[in-house]
Formats: C-alpha cells, structure tokens, sequence
C-alpha cells in the first residue's frame, strides 16, 4: 500500500483556513496533513495574540534611565536573605558533593531566571584533611593534647553541625615532628629578621605565628626560609575580637577564642598540576613534586586562640618587642625557643577532584560578542554567608531583576556573563582555570570584570577599582540609598566615611579573589565591592546565617545596596553607546604613582636612576585619553553604518587600552610570569595580600633589593641593582606608551 502524500507543506495561510472550514465536511485522507492544519491555526492565534500584545501593552523602548529605575526598585532583601539561608545549610568545601549542590541550586535559578547556563568543569588538585594532632610535650609535667575544635556557640545549630571538616591548611604537606617553639609576631620576613637579630634559632624549630598582615602562604614560607619545620598560625583577639574588649559571638560580631581560620598555604594560582594552561580531565599535568607546584614545603596548621595561648605561656626567653604583643591574657608575649615543645601530627589527602564553575549569559542585542562579565566564587571552607554568599545572593539577585527587565522589553547593547566560580578558596582555582583557558576570546572582547567576594560584613562602603572605572563607580553610587543613613546616597556616606572631598578609591594591586586571573594575567578592567571592612569570623564555621542575621547584616539593606552597585555598573558597561571608561583618571593615577617613585628614589638618594622615560609615558597616555575622550562625543539617537563602525572603533581602543599593560615577561622580580600586568600586582611580601595594594610591583621590588643591598660593602652589586630599578622604570615606561598608541588608534 503506497504511503499517503502529505503535499501541503508550504500552504498559504488561506488555503489553510479553506481547509480548516471544510473539515467537518471532508475527512482529510491524511492524519499528518490534519495535524498541519491544526499547526497552522495554533500559529494564526499566535499571531494575534501577539498583535494584540503588542497593541495594548507596547514595549517602552524608555531611555536607560528608566530601566535602571526599574532595576533599582526591584531588589528586594528577602530574595537576598532566601539565597544566603539556602546556600549556606550545610559545609560545602570545593570538589564535595554538597559544593556540587550549590552548582545544581545556582545553575537553576539563572534557568529560572530566564538566562542561559551551563557547568565549565575542571579536574584539579583538591587536599583534605584525614589525620591532625597538636600536643604541647614540653615544659607541662602532663602533655596537654589541644582541641583543635571550634566549639558550639549557644543559639547557633551551625557551630554543632557534624558535617564540617576539621580546621586544616589547604594544600599542606603531611607530616610529623616533634621541636621546641619559636614565637614569630605576623610572620613577615621583617619579624624573622628581628628574631636573628635578638640571635633567636628558628632552625627546626616549630614556628607559631599570628594571622593579620601577610598571607598566610606567605608566613609558611618565610618559616621555611628560616629552617622552621612547621608553622601553627592563630589569631589573636587583638586582630580578630577587638582585644576581647566588646562582646564575642554569640554576644557580639567578633570571633570568640576558639575560633580558627582555616585557608590556602598554597603560593600560586589555579590548578598546581597545570600551571599555565587549563585542567580539563586529559590535560598535560606535572608531578606533584615540581617545583613548578608552588606547594609549600613545611606542614602547618591554624589554630585558636585558646590552643595558642598555652602554646605561647611555655615560651620564655627575650621578651618580644611591644608590637609584638597582642591581647592574649599573658605577662609577656616571649619569644622562645622553647621551652616549650609540641609534638605536630598532620596528614592530608592530595587529589586531583571535580570542580565546577556555572556560566550564564544575558545575549547583547546589538553586540553580543563583547562581554561584560560579572563573578563571585561559590566554595566555602564552611557555611560561608559572608564568604562568599553574600556575594552569590548578590549575584543571583541581579540574575533574576535583570532577567526580569528582559522580559519586559530591556534588551541590552552587550551581553552579561554571570559567573559562579569554584575552588577560589584553594588558590582561585575556578576562575583561573577559565580565564586561561578563554584567554583569547576574553583579549579581543572583554570590556570589564566586575567581582564579588565576601562583600558583606557591614556597614561602610569601599571598593577597589581599575581607574578607567573610577568615573562610573561614582556615578552608580550617587543613584543608591546608602543603607546606614538616613537619606545620604552611597556616594555621600562613602566621602564622609574619608577626610577629603572626594571618595577614597582602592586599587587592585594583590588580593586573593577571583579578579586576579582578570586583570592580572587578561588585563581587563576590574573592580570590586564591599561594605564593611575585617571580617572577624572569616574561614571559621562562625561566618554562617546565624551571624549574618544576627550581626553581619540583619535587614539585609548592605546586600540590597551591592545588588543595586552591581546591576547598575553591568547595565551602564552593557549598554552605553560609548564605553563609560575614562583614560584621563588612569593617567591622572599613573602620574601620581610615578610621583611617588620619584619621592622614594629621592629619600633613599638613589644614584643615576630618572623616573623621566616613565613620567613622559604618561604625558602621551593622558594627551590620547584627552584625545579620545572628544572622539567619543558624537550625536546620539540611530546612526548611519558607517557612524556604528566608528563608534566601535572608539570602543575598541577603550576595551584595548588596558590590555596594553601586559608584559609577557610579567613580575620576572617575584619570579612569576603569570602576572603580566605591570600597574598592579603583588609583591614579594603580599602576594595575593588583601593588605594593601602595590602600584607599579616590578619597580617595587627592585627597589626593595636595591635598598636591602645599600648597606652591602660590594658596589658592583650595588650598581647592578640600581639598574634593575631603572631597567623595571623603562619596562612600565613603555607599557604605558603601549596603551597611549591604542588610545590614540593610528599606526606609528
Ligand atoms: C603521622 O602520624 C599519624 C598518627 O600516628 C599517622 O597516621 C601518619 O601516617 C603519620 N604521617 C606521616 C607523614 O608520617
Ligand atoms: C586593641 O589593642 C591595640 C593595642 O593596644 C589597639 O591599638 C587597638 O585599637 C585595640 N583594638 C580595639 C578594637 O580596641
Ligand atoms: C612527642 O614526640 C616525641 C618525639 O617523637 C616522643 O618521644 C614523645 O613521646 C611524644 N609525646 C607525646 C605526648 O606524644
Ligand atoms: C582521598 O580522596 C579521594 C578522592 O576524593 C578518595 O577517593 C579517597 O578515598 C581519599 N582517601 C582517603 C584516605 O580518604
Ligand atoms: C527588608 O527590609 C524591610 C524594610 O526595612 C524590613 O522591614 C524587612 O524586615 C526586611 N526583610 C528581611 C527579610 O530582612
């Protein structure tokens, strides 16, 4: 039996409504031409349906103003409040099965939200903690076993939660020794030079130091140095709990004595195994025992307050310097060694695990290849409402208003990624990996990188900002409530929390979050926003909702009022005609660091070394930004083609113009490459330090060598190092040229 011949794919709409009227009358010979026709109607009713829609309900093309009055008013705390309750139930450490459930939860609100996402997974090294042990053996007639255990507070079902892992140091070697104890003040290298000079051995010796000023990689590598054979870091009620002055939680916000903060020891960034390119599962790795790791070499642990402060009565020897001295309820902070002693016992599980980052786009209508990417990690080393789910619910918050704003008719310009990162807590492992491995794409397209972390702890707003962005942070924040005053914008209470008239900016020199692999190593614009400063419960299973509610952010108006930051600085970057990035404010900037160069060469009587190739640098950067700024005005409304094109040659060196700070040699001062940019970055001492922010980082360490030389007798090494200096001034000298021949857009 031949197959009946459906032939009326391409019918006109009247045929269809012919055929629809007769088929009562006729039998249709044919079930998939009956099934065409019943299609055929669906769509006509479409069709009007949307006619009409569009009839009484048109969309309101409204100026920008209006959507993002639309936005601002539609952030709402309870939203907020309900992701920071549903991502923090349970502890969800990188690479574990609930980490993975705050995937699932994240990727499907962006869903619901209307954007489209996906996983980007990573297979990389992870470390966890099986065995751990601290015994004081020496001078206690008894051994006096340390808990080593954050106790349960009253009134916090978190802090008795089974499920969180013990305090440890991520990616720690294993191992065991038994020494007598030196007291170290923060670790840095300044305080191991002043126990050399108080002629202290830190030879195998067990170091204890405080937490506060330098990263704590850091501190385990300067113990190393010093021939320690283990670190235990505490932290101090001085620098965590107000000299235990004010109330501890759960009577107050800061971190009560058994408090410990746990953290990465690990000195590079992303993967270990990859270093410089992405993890994927079949990817080229390195053994563990490479160098090229950037693994710590001596095992440590962090510690409390109340297992350090046994620890620090068994020292005596020299009393320490008064600086040294923090709150702890003792006679004298003494230095050691010994005699004290403690038996150390660590050992930890090094696998290469499954991370997961979740990446959602809102499409640009007119340029959807230019990108204005937003992110915020999702790991935490316990609950982590502060860190880093204040960020996350922030994030989300914008996922749904923006997505909201869609459906109503706001289409914007670029598209927005929205990027839920993994693993930073190991060593900004998620969003290195990614950066890596779309480095290309994100060089020719990428217009800024706009991070969150821990961006809650309370009142009082700051930011650290790539200057190009100086301009538009400030307007944003003159648009919002400030949450701690009455009728004061952001703006308003962000200068009055300064001395001067205008805002106190940061800078993004180090920091250990997710903006690095951005502006560092892929030389995009960047910021980052907080409200509040330290965060006393930071890495303890303290920081979890209970605090949140009860001290950090009660009504959740600081996280309404980083939403509305957020969404703000994503819709301006998206949809500006012209890119709201001004090169007047960076130069402006550069002079100044420069200024400073010069002040430091002037004080330390430097011989021969001129800042002049660097400050006439900037004189061109600044002339091209002034340039460009006048090419940028041009009449608004539709344009003709070829007016487009230009406007997107405006834009193009406006997004290039920071690329341009890139050195493929990078920091070659710290040894580490991967750092190419030469404005910002770290130092020898701060790598990854969220404490402060280093300007011009390769100058700064030949300078740092150059003065730690100057009391050397040998004037060969004196001179080699000066030019060092001058080398490093010629090298940012001509990144910056580099970035005024963009601006300015003509071939040399
Ligand atoms: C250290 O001691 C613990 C407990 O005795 C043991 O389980 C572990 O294997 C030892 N680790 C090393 C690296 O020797
Ligand atoms: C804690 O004590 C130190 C040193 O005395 C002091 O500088 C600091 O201001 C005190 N901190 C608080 C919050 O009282
Ligand atoms: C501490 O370690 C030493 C040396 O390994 C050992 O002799 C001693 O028994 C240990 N003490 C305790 C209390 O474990
Ligand atoms: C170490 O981690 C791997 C991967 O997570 C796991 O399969 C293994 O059981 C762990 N080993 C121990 C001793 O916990
Ligand atoms: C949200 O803010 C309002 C207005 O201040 C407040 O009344 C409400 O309790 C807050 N909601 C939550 C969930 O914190």
């Amino acid at each position: 039996m031949a197959r009946p011949q459906c032939d009326s794919t391409h019918a006109p709409f009247e045929v269809l409504l012919q055929q629809l009227l007769q088929l009562h009358t006729q039998r249709c010979r044919c079930r998939r031409r009956r099934r065409f026709v019943l299609l055929g109607v669906f769509v006509l009713l479409l069709l009007l349906f949307i006619t009409l829609l569009q009839i009484f309900m048109p969309a309101r093309p409204g100026p920008d103003t209006y959507w993002q009055q639309e936005f601002i008013g539609s952030v709402n705390n309870a939203s907020i409040r309900n992701h920071v309750f549903c991502l923090t139930k349970e502890p969800h450490v990188a690479g574990t099965p609930e980490d993975f459930a705050t995937a699932e939860y994240v990727f499907q609100r962006f869903q619901d939200y209307g954007l489209s996402a996906h996983y980007t997974d990573y297979d990389v090294l992870l470390s966890y903690p099986l065995h751990r042990s601290l015994i004081l053996s020496a001078p206690t007639k008894e051994p006096l076993v340390l808990s080593l255990k954050e106790k349960p507070v009253e009134g916090d079902v978190y802090s008795s939660n089974p499920k969180v892992m013990p305090t440890f140091h991520g990616f720690s070697p294993s191992g065991n020794v038994s020494a007598e104890v030196v007291y170290a003040n923060y670790g840095r290298l300044e305080d191991f030079q002043k126990l050399e000079n108080l002629g202290i051995n830190v030879k195998d010796a067990i170091v204890i130091a405080r937490y506060g000023l330098i990263y704590r990689g850091d501190i385990v590598e300067n113990a190393a140095l010093a021939g320690a054979v283990a670190v235990v870091i505490y932290s101090d009620p001085q620098d965590y709990a107000a000299n235990y002055t004010q109330g501890v939680y759960p009577y107050g916000r800061w971190l009560p004595p058994s408090g410990t903060q746990r953290g990465s020891v690990y000195k590079g960034l992303g993967d270990p195994l990859t270093p410089g390119w992405p993890s994927t599962p079949d990817a080229e790795r390195i053994s563990l025992t490479d160098p090229e790791t950037m693994l710590p070499t001596i095992p440590s642990l962090p510690i409390s307050a109340e297992d350090a402060l046994p620890i620090l009565a068994s020292l005596s020897g020299p009393t320490s310097p008064a600086e040294w001295h923090g709150a702890l309820d003792l006679p004298q902070y003494r230095v050691g060694r010994g005699p004290g002693a403690l038996n150390f016992s660590f050992s930890a599980n090094q696998t290469v695990t499954q991370i997961r980052n979740v990446i959602a786009t809102i499409k640009g209508a007119e340029e959807p290849d230019r990108y204005i990417i937003l992110g915020n990690h999702r790991d935490a080393w316990v609950f982590g409402a502060v860190d880093p789910h204040s960020g996350t619910a922030s994030l989300l918050e914008v996922a749904q208003r923006l997505g909201e704003l869609v459906v109503k008719g706001w289409q914007p310009r670029r598209s927005i990624v929205l990027c839920s990162w993994d693993a930073e807590e190991y060593g900004v492992v998620g969003s290195t990996e990614w950066v890596g491995q779309n480095i290309d794409l994100l060089g020719i397209n990428a217009v800024a990188y706009l991070n969150l972390d821990a961006c809650v702890i309370g009142p009082g707003f700051s930011a650290g900002v790539s200057p190009q962005l100086d301009g538009l942070l400030q307007e944003v924040t003159k648009q919002v409530k400030d949450p701690d005053s009455v009728d004061d914008t952001v703006f308003e209470a962000w200068i009055a929390s300064g001395k001067g008239s205008a805002p106190l900016i940061g800078r993004l020199g180090g920091g250990l979050t997710d903006f690095a692999a951005f502006l560092q190593h892929a030389g995009v614009p960047a910021l980052d926003l907080e409200f509040g400063d330290d965060n006393p419960m930071y890495h303890s299973v303290y920081d979890n909702f209970n605090w949140v509610e009860k001290f950090g952010d009660p009504l959740f108006h600081c996280h309404v009022a980083v939403t509305r930051l957020l969404g703000l600085l994503a819709m301006r970057l998206s949809s500006d005609a012209v890119l709201p990035l001004d090169y007047i404010t960076y130069a402006t900037e550069l002079q100044s660091y420069a200024m400073q160069v010069q002040t430091q060469l002037a004080q330390c009587k430097a011989p021969s070394v001129s800042v002049n190739p660097l400050i006439s640098a900037i004189s061109s950067m600044k002339e091209a930004a002034i340039q460009i700024k006048q090419q940028a005005k041009q009449p608004q409304g539709s344009l003709s083609p070829s007016a487009v094109l230009r406007r997107r040659f405006v834009n193009d060196r406006l997004l290039q113009a920071e690329r341009a700070f890139l050195d493929d040699k990078g920091l070659t001062g710290i040894g580490q490459s991967w750092y190419r940019h030469l404005v910002y970055g770290p130092v020898r001492e701060n790598v990854y330090g969220t404490y402060g922010t280093t300007t011009f980082p390769g100058i700064q360490t030949a300078l740092a060598q150059a003065l730690a030389e100057s009391n050397e007798h040998d004037n060969d090494a004196k001179r080699r190092q000066w030019a060092a200096v001058q080398h490093e001034i010629w090298r940012v000298a001509r990144v910056v040229e580099r970035s005024a021949l963009v601006l300015q857009g003509s071939l040399t």
